[in-house]
């Protein structure tokens, strides 16, 4: 069995969650008051960090329920001296109904969540009916969610969940976003599968 070398408490981004109920407050996590980002499945990182490097005036929590993959996330956010990146090792449908306070988000980005091809499993998928109602207490109002899948069953379904979702209208992915390739998608574009994005904005109250 690997052992995962975990950087201890003074040195780690992670943010250990003790409390099953209380609600953590995001903002408090990091030393500057500045619009506040959630990224689910983070996987190793590689958009999570290009992402919080290239934007120091965002803060951004990442969150990934395998212990390998955030631990690698938390050397290489450590080893960048990142000040506006801390991570949650959780399962992210339970954080978003139980453990987040509402109306703090400004952006939240799901990157090739775990598609679920066989039909008999569609309904482990994250962005399904539940998703638009729970995303939308988490967002201020004008907060976008951005979605990449290489799935293009999944993306029609992401497509359908958001268009039939009240409170959401369709927004396009900026570029210079796009230009940060995740793990996963790097993966896919070099064997010829293009990535589908998508992109909502909440609106109204
Ligand atoms: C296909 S990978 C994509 C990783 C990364 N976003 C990328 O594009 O390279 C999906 C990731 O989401 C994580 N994941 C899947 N379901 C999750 C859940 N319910 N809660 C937290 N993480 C989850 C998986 O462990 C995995 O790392």
């Amino acid at each position: 069995m690997s052992r995962k070398k975990l950087l201890p408490p003074g040195e780690s981004l992670l943010h250990p969650i003790t409390s099953a109920v209380e609600p953590i407050d995001l903002a408090e996590l990091f030393p500057l008051e500045q619009p506040l980002e959630l990224e689910l499945g983070c996987g190793d990182g590689s958009f999570t960090l290009q992402y919080a490097l290239a934007n120091p005036d965002r803060n951004i929590v990442a969150l990934e329920r395998l212990l390998g993959r955030i631990t690698k996330l938390d050397r290489k956010g450590h080893r960048a001296g990142l000040k506006n990146l801390r991570l949650l090792r959780a399962e992210a449908a339970y954080v978003l109904e139980y453990l987040l306070p509402p109306e703090l988000l400004d952006v939240i980005h799901v990157y090739f969540p775990d598609p679920w091809p066989k039909k008999r499993h569609h309904k482990n998928r994250l962005i399904s009916k539940p998703f638009p109602p729970l995303v939308k207490r988490l967002l201020r109002e004008g907060g976008i969610v951005y979605l990449r899948t290489d799935n293009v069953e999944y993306f029609e379904q992401m497509i359908e969940v958001f268009g039939g979702a009240e409170g959401f209208e369709p927004v396009e992915t900026p570029e210079p976003m796009k230009q940060l390739v995740t793990d996963f998608e790097q993966e896919f574009n070099a064997q010829g599968i293009a990535t589908q994005y998508a992109a909502h904005r909440k609106i109204g109250g």
